[in-house]
């Protein structure tokens, strides 16, 4: 049976609030009812405690901090895109209240307070309907801290709908679902976030291990990581130069606004080519596509090189709007002695 006594974990929010790490040992290592003396206080808002999450899921936290959902609000770039955060139709995804509260899949409302801590644990995990916490997750787990709900919307791409799926320039939601990856099911998480053996809490060290997927949601922000997403081939047919691209993400490519991807063909180190593929310029590449370019070559070329080069949009210098990114990460390159 589950335990549906969630005044170990207010107590651990007592004992946070008073910076007291003897007794956050003792409750954080499964001695929880030393904890239970301690006056329940109830948070103000679900949003700001983010700590407490942490007390007990320390390497989940710690890679949601490095992730850029920790970042939604926080970033400059959102902060100058949005008009200072004037524009209100902007604000549901980047501080988004509880996608229970909405239901999977729909797009979230904007939460009251604490947005700056961006898309948090509770925003994802916590059950809108009920007054206690009560977390909605892959598992039937059972935490002395606060119920658990075993949902398997938590495997699948529709959780990652809610803020991926509503807004064409962010949209990598419908661009899966009509590619391969999506007509096999073969869901976000299983490239975003990748998971390890590991425990659930990091507190409940007679737990058995299991499959904890990868909060630091690995994309376009984690360089090895992007390189993954596309590559560039050469070869020589009937005498012209052939530069095949393929995106081998699971959605168009790039992913979404304000990042460019830039294909660089030369021969004989002379630029022969340059060719920009953005949801600006309407050509994004369709999850699997391939797009293949040609050029006639002269008598003599010796050399010929292609490379993709990923760059995204950054403030620009007055601070007023965004401009494409001198800076670009090299995804792939290629050469062929002709
Ligand atoms: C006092 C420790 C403690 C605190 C604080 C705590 N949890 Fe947990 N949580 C646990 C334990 C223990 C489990 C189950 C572990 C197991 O079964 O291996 C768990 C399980 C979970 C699960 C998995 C649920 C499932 O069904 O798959 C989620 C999600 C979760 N917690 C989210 C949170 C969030 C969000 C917060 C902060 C609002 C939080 N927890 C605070 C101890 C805690
Ligand atoms: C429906 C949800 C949703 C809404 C509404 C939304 N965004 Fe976003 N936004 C996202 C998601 C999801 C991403 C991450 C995916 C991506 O980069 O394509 C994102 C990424 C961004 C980024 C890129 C951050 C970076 O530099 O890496 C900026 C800038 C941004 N949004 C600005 C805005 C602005 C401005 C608006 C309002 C005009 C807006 N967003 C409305 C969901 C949303
Ligand atoms: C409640 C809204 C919300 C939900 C749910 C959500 N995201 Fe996000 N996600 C965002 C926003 C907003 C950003 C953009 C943050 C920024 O860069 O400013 C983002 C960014 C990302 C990025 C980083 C892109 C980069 O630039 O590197 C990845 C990857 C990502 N989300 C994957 C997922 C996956 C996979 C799921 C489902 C398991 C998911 N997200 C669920 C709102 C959400
Ligand atoms: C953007 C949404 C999102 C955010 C933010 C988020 N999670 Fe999760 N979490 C998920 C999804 C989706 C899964 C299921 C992953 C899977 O099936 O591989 C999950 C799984 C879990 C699990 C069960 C182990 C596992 O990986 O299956 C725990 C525990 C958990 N999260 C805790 C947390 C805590 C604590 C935080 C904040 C530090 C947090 N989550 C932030 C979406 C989120
Ligand atoms: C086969 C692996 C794979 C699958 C499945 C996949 N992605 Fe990605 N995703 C990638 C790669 C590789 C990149 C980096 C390339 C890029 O940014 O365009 C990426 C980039 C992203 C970004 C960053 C886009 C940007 O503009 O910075 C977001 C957000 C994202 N994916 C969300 C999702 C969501 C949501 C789903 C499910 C609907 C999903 N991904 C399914 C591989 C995958």
């Amino acid at each position: 049976m589950r335990h549906r006594d969630t005044r170990g974990l207010r107590a651990v929010v007592a004992c946070v609030a008073v910076a007291c790490t003897t007794l956050l040992v003792a409750c954080g290592g499964g001695a929880g009812n030393e904890a239970t003396q301690v006056a329940a206080v109830q948070p103000p808002s679900l949003h700001d405690d983010i700590e407490t999450c942490a007390s007990c899921h320390e390497t989940i936290h710690a890679a949601w901090q490095t992730s850029r959902h920790a970042q939604s609000w926080k970033s400059e770039t959102f902060r100058v895109a949005s008009d200072n955060y004037r524009k209100e139709e902007c604000l549901p995804c980047h501080a988004p209240d509880m996608i229970q509260k909405t239901g999977v899949a729909n797009e979230p409302l904007v939460r009251d307070g604490y947005r700056s801590d961006g898309v948090t644990c509770i925003v994802c995990h916590q059950d809108a309907l009920s007054e206690e916490w009560k977390m909605h997750g892959p598992y039937a787990a059972d935490s002395p801290a606060h119920e658990t709900v075993q949902d398997d919307s938590y495997s699948t791409a529709a959780v990652c709908a809610s803020c991926h799926g509503h807004d064409a320039e962010f949209n990598q939601y419908h661009s899966w679902k009509e590619g391969m990856y999506g007509q096999q099911d073969f869901p976000c998480q299983a490239c975003h976030m990748p998971q390890m053996e590991a425990l659930l809490a990091d507190t409940e060290v007679d737990k058995p291990l299991r499959w904890v997927g990868d909060h630091s949601f690995p994309g376009s922000h984690d360089e090895e990581y992007l390189k993954t997403a596309a590559t560039v081939k050469l070869k020589v047919e009937d005498g012209a130069l052939v530069v095949a691209v393929q995106n081998q993400a699971g959605h168009f490519f790039p992913g979404g606004a304000f990042r460019t991807a830039v294909v660089d063909i030369s021969v004989d180190g002379v630029e022969v080519g340059r060719l920009e593929y953005s949801f600006e310029n309407e050509n994004q590449l369709e999850s699997g596509e391939t797009v293949t370019l040609r050029h006639e070559l002269m008598d003599g070329a010796s050399e010929a090189t292609a490379r993709l080069t990923y760059y995204k949009y950054v403030v620009n210098e007055p601070g007023t709007g965004l401009v494409q990114s001198d800076v670009g990460t090299v995804i792939d390159e290629s050469s062929l002695t002709l």
